[in-house]
């Protein structure tokens, strides 16, 4: 299996590398995302829980927001790792972040790095009816 950017043994390799800096101590449950960009960057994240337990942080919306404060907004494709015998579907909050940055066709690959089980969904099939920017017409403070 591999991408346009990235061969599959080397996102092991990395998520594996990367997942150990998940901050977890709440749920143990670690996760790891790596994040191409259109433009061919990657950009990572992991998830940050908080002893104030709803303000966690899921590893790929840190990723999407590490691709943001980048200067990128295309998303072309994303890798989430978890240490959970099953691959970890995206939760909703951060399907509909994905989908602001990226099209009905983006393929999500989820890896467990537990039993080496892999999923891999069209953000479409995830997120079906998905509201975006075209359904707001008052864009006036917009820069986009
Ligand atoms: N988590 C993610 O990082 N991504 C998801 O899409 C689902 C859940 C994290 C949040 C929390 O730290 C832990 O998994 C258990 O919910």
């Amino acid at each position: 299996m591999s991408n346009k950017h990235l061969k599959w043994e080397e996102i092991i390799t990395m998520l594996e590398k990367l997942i150990k800096n998940s901050y977890s101590p709440y749920s143990g449950i670690k996760v790891a995302a790596i994040l191409v960009s259109c433009k061919g960057s990657r950009y990572i994240g992991v998830n940050v829980e908080n002893a104030s337990y709803g303000l966690t942080e899921c590893a790929e919306r840190v990723a999407v927001f590490n691709m943001v404060a980048n200067g990128e907004k295309c998303i072309e494709s994303i890798f989430i790792a978890s240490n959970t015998t099953k691959p970890l579907p995206p939760c909703g909050a951060c399907r509909q972040v994905i989908r602001e940055f990226a099209k009905l066709d983006t393929i999500v690959t989820s890896i467990s790095l537990t039993t080496k089980e892999v999923a891999q969904w069209k953000l479409e099939d995830l997120l079906p009816y998905s509201f975006t920017k075209q359904y707001i017409t008052r864009r006036e403070h917009s820069s986009e």
